[in-house]
């Protein structure tokens, strides 16, 4: 039985505004000595690890049994009934150049299922959150995604694979495909917050390759409770496993998904 609900909400809630005070704080106060590179391209702050701990140490006090998988300390396998998975500072990059879109995503899984999911944009205050079967909500008022039908009038979002740049002439081939048939496609470099404002109806579909659990897990369940649609590129559940995704609305995923298979077959999960 899942106990607790609304307690898991509350505790993800204050962890959240917690860690957004924090990473407000240190907002354009960054040195060269508080940045280390994780591979090219790739970078994880001072305020990165701080935020994390202070999330997982909010949590533990209220659920001291619970299992983590965070991105910058805990790589718990073990996953327990309960396990958090948190991105502290989903936006990095943006983050140490002053660029003002970036994020603090926690999700709760149970017995394998995500079951919450919050996400915190500490600058514009929003709080986009779900609990499985009670809705999507945005500050407490519900949303939904949009319900925009055609592709030619529907607002893309992305992310590129910086991380992966061996991917970028198909990455490129599918933008192009992809770019002709819609009004417009943003890349603004949160992918949690790119999730939430899918739920919101603030843009139509999703695509990225080579995301982690903890980019997605929080907006997952977010995007589902509000109508929405997320899978992997084979168009299957395994989105969490493989990181690549394509989410949308009913109307439009079947027609992002259709172009993303056309395009990374190679990397289609069988
Ligand atoms: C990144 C952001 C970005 C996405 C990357 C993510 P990070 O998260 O979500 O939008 O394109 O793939 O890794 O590293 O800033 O937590
Ligand atoms: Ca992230
Ligand atoms: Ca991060």
């Amino acid at each position: 039985m899942i106990e607790n609900k609304s307690e898991f909400l509350g505790a993800a809630f204050r962890a959240a505004m917690l860690a957004g005070d924090l990473i407000v704080k240190n907002l354009g106060r960054i040195s060269e000595d508080d940045v280390t590179i994780k591979q090219a391209s790739d970078f994880v702050t001072r305020v990165d690890r701080e935020s994390e701990q202070l999330i997982i140490n909010t949590i533990k006090q209220k659920f001291p049994e619970h299992h983590f998988l965070a991105e910058e300390s805990v790589k718990d396998i073990e996953t327990g009934e309960y396990r958090w998975i948190i991105d502290p500072l989903d936006g990095t990059t943006n983050f140490i150049h002053g660029y003002p879109v970036f994020s603090v995503s926690i999700a709760l899984e149970y017995k394998k299922e995500i079951i919450l999911g919050a996400i915190f944009d500490p600058l514009r205050d929003e709080i986009f959150t779900a609990e499985k079967g009670k809705g999507a909500f945005l500050n407490g008022q519900p949303v939904n995604v949009s319900a925009i039908s055609e592709l030619e009038n529907s607002l893309i979002t992305t992310g590129f694979p910086f991380r992966r740049k061996d991917f970028i002439d198909n990455y490129l081939k599918l933008f192009k495909n992809i770019f002709h048939k819609v009004s417009d496609i943003r890349r603004a470099g949160s992918a949690a917050l790119d999730l939430a404002y899918l739920a919101c109806g603030r843009c139509d579909a999703f695509f990225e390759i080579g995301l982690s659990a903890w980019d997605v897990a929080a907006g997952s369940i977010i995007i589902k409770e509000a109508g929405g649609i997320i899978t992997d590129f084979g168009g299957g559940p395994d989105y969490l496993a493989t990181g690549n995704i394509v989410a949308g609305t009913p109307a439009l995923h079947g027609d992002i998904l259709k172009e993303v298979k056309g395009v990374f077959r190679e990397v289609i999960e069988k």
